[in-house]
């Protein structure tokens, strides 16, 4: 359903952040990310959603080709792949229900059915608990849920998390990573950027490796053995 051919993204800065990359995701899969800092993932994903043009090659997503998208499409794409910023980007003076709220606010949904909606995906990320709290008073692990619950808004085809467990201690990385999986099994196809090491080696997962922009790696882990002590 992703498909990209060749790609290559370079900035006005001389920058060059992606070169000739070419990989596909099928429907469903769970692929992990990963790559030092400035590898790119960020501008893949930034490609995805058409906030960037790709310099040299294309992206499909399904029948879609992104560089030449026209933009009346773009709202829609956007709603097929919902995006966990690495920042998040919670607004600090709403809370959490309204922030899960206002991407169906701006597309016109009528309050009441907004709101039932946000709740009910509140309750699939476990945080309907603090719902009226603001971002300030929430843990790192559960800001990290609100903003999956955000992206989940739209039922997205494609979930994407940029780092989702960079500020996080390894239980709660271990939890969100369950919660990423369990949205994978009601067939979400989930792209996962991390740093992470013991978790993209205790899971039997696609794993996707850039470095300098390039796809240097294209592997399927096999889990290590837990150590029985
Ligand atoms: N908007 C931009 N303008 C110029 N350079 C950029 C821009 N976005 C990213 N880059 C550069 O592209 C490279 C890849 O960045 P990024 O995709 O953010 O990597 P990662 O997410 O793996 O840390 C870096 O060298 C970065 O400085
Ligand atoms: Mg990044």
């Amino acid at each position: 359903m992703i498909r990209l051919g060749n790609v290559s993204k370079k900035f006005p800065t001389g920058n060059s952040a992606l070169s000739d990359v070419t990989f596909s995701i099928d429907k469903g899969e769970f692929v992990f990310v990963v790559g030092p800092s400035g590898s790119g993932k960020t501008t893949l994903f930034r490609l995805f959603i058409r906030e960037y043009i790709p310099t040299e090659g294309t992206i499909h997503i399904g029948e879609w080709d992104i560089g030449n998208l026209s933009d009346k499409y773009i709202p829609l794409l956007r709603k097929k792949i919902g995006v966990v910023f690495q920042d998040l980007k919670l607004l600090r003076d709403r809370t959490i229900l309204e922030n899960v709220m206002l991407p169906l606010d701006v597309v016109g949904m009528d309050d009441e059915e907004a709101e039932k909606k946000a709740i009910d995906i509140l309750d699939q990320v476990s945080i309907l608990d603090h719902k009226d709290k603001f971002p300030v008073q929430l843990s790192g692990g559960e800001l990290q849920r609100a903003a999956i619950a955000r992206a989940l808004v739209f039922s997205p085809e494609i979930l994407i998390a940029d780092e989702p467990t960079g500020n996080l201690d390894a239980t709660t990385s271990w939890e969100i990573v369950k919660l990423l999986h369990d949205i994978n099994k009601t067939g979400t196809t989930v792209i996962m950027a991390t740093h992470n090491t013991d978790i993209i080696n205790s899971l039997a997962k696609r794993v996707l490796v850039l470095d300098k922009g390039k796809l240097v790696a294209d592997e399927k882990k096999t889990p290590k053995e837990h150590k029985k002590d």
